[in-house]
């Protein structure tokens, strides 16, 4: 079959129905700021900054001026022996965000990409420290870590499972936080830190000595944002020290300010071995990835290899782009002027006051946030879970407001340059599309 001009049919749109899209599509022009354009030119306000990727706003200026003179100087470097400043500028700023013996960035083009290269850190990390036997990974029921084949084996999600089979055979599943004891919770809930026993019980199961590492997004954020319960990370921590085991924590999300410090093992005081970034990074503009490790791990790697060796087999072409580091530099220097994690937290009481206030509305049905991060969760429709939240999220794009919908759970992420009557006309345009879908 051809198509004729303008069709909208070419392009196979990722994680949307194709067909629904295609019919009635939602368009975005232009952007900035706190706004989105749709093709009508009308405003709509982002409440999941894009996609958890642009606290410091769409179209930065300084991001802008940044990446269009790196691209009249130099567009592309090989990154395989050969290096341009960009990359170890970037290097050095993300290694002084994070926390203090994570001092070494590699660089991807995506979260995905960042969690496929921790898993090879991992192996190649206890391969040289002679504990090649570690070949068991962990993950966790509700988790998300990205769509490439080590992170669909990570996965605790279903349907991003179901028709890809063929996934690495050495993953178990602890059990997700969500015990349902703590509903509207704006924080850490109190129960659930008994669920970190299932790594517990998993060394006991397949022995300690044969897993590899643990991986956990501090906050679960892809499924409904589950925060870690009061104590949960902190034991987890410990049994990975008891036992050896490498934790990684995938920062993707909540990674660059999103609970107002720099990180998530910032907010919740446990230091990862490993940690994957992306989203932010770069404020969304350019794709990118990070994953930082200890000294410890990129010293055994690189100390395992002969002199002129290479000593990980494993990069991408794109790795450290120039573009892509220019905007990354410009955000850290945006964080730092800007003082966006200092704004990030001192709007979060504000922004769970407001999304709590929800909790009267009958067709929710619980609300967990913490930070700048919240989960609305919509009690399912009559024609099953999922199919609700789908059409809200497109209902709240027409009524102004840009909500990114996981199953029946609309994730709100503000910017961190939002005012008080930004977070306003997110959550009011948010409560109007619940009373109209209601009535
Ligand atoms: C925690 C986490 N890990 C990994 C990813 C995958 O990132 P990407 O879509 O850039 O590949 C995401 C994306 O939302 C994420 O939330």
């Amino acid at each position: 079959m051809r198509y004729e001009g303008n069709s909208l049919e070419e392009y196979w749109i990722p994680f949307t129905p194709n067909r629904a899209f295609k019919a009635n599509p939602r368009m975005v022009s232009r952007a900035e700021g706190a706004y989105l354009y749709n093709q009508h030119d009308e405003p709509v306000i982002d409440g999941s900054s894009g996609l958890f990727c642009s606290p410091a706003g769409h179209c930065h200026p300084k991001i802008v001026e940044a990446v269009h003179e790196q691209m009249k100087r130099n567009t592309y470097t090989a990154p395989f022996g050969l290096g341009h400043e960009g990359s170890f500028a970037l290097a050095r700023e993300v290694a002084a965000l994070t926390p203090e013996e994570l001092n070494h960035v590699f660089f991807t083009n995506s979260g995905s990409e960042s969690i496929d290269t921790a898993l090879k850190i991992v192996m190649a990390y206890n391969n040289a420290r002679g504990q090649g036997q570690r070949r068991r990974f962990v993950s966790r029921e509700r988790a998300y870590h990205g769509v490439n084949i080590g992170g669909i084996s990570l996965s605790g999600m279903v349907n991003n499972r179901r028709a890809f089979p063929v996934t690495m055979p050495d993953v178990v599943m602890m059990r997700h936080t969500w015990t349902g004891q703590d509903m509207f919770c704006a924080g850490q809930p109190e129960n659930g830190a008994e669920l970190a026993e299932d790594l517990a019980r998993m060394c006991a199961t397949y022995g300690g000595d044969q897993i590899a590492a643990v991986f956990v997004e501090p906050v679960a954020g892809s499924t409904g944002v589950l925060v870690p319960p009061k104590g949960y990370l902190e034991r987890i921590r410990e049994i990975c020290d008891a036992h050896d085991i490498l934790l990684v924590f995938d920062e993707v999300i909540t990674g660059f300010g999103r609970m107002g410090h720099n990180f998530g093992a910032d907010t919740f005081g446990v230091t990862p071995d490993i940690m994957t970034m992306a989203k932010a990074l770069t404020n969304g503009s350019i794709p990118m990835g990070a994953v930082a490790v200890k000294d410890e791990i990129y010293d055994t790697v690189v100390d395992a290899s002969p002199d002129g060796a290479i000593e990980l087999f494993h990069g991408y072409t794109y790795s450290g782009h120039p573009a892509a580091c220019a905007a990354g530099v410009a955000m850290m220097q945006i964080i730092r002027e800007e003082g966006l994690f200092q704004r990030a937290m001192e709007m979060a009481p504000y922004f769970n006051d407001a999304v709590q206030s929800l909790k009267d509305h009958p067709m929710v049905k619980d609300i967990r946030s913490i930070g700048m991060i919240a989960g609305v969760e919509v009690h399912p429709g009559a024609d099953g879970p999922g199919k609700r939240g789908s059409a809200l999220q497109a209902e709240m794009f027409w009524n102004g407001l840009h909500v990114k919908f996981t199953g029946d759970s609309g994730i709100l992420a503000p910017q961190f340059i939002a005012e008080k009557a930004h977070v306003d006309e997110i959550l009011s345009k948010f409560r109007a599309t619940l009373d109209a879908h209601q009535g």
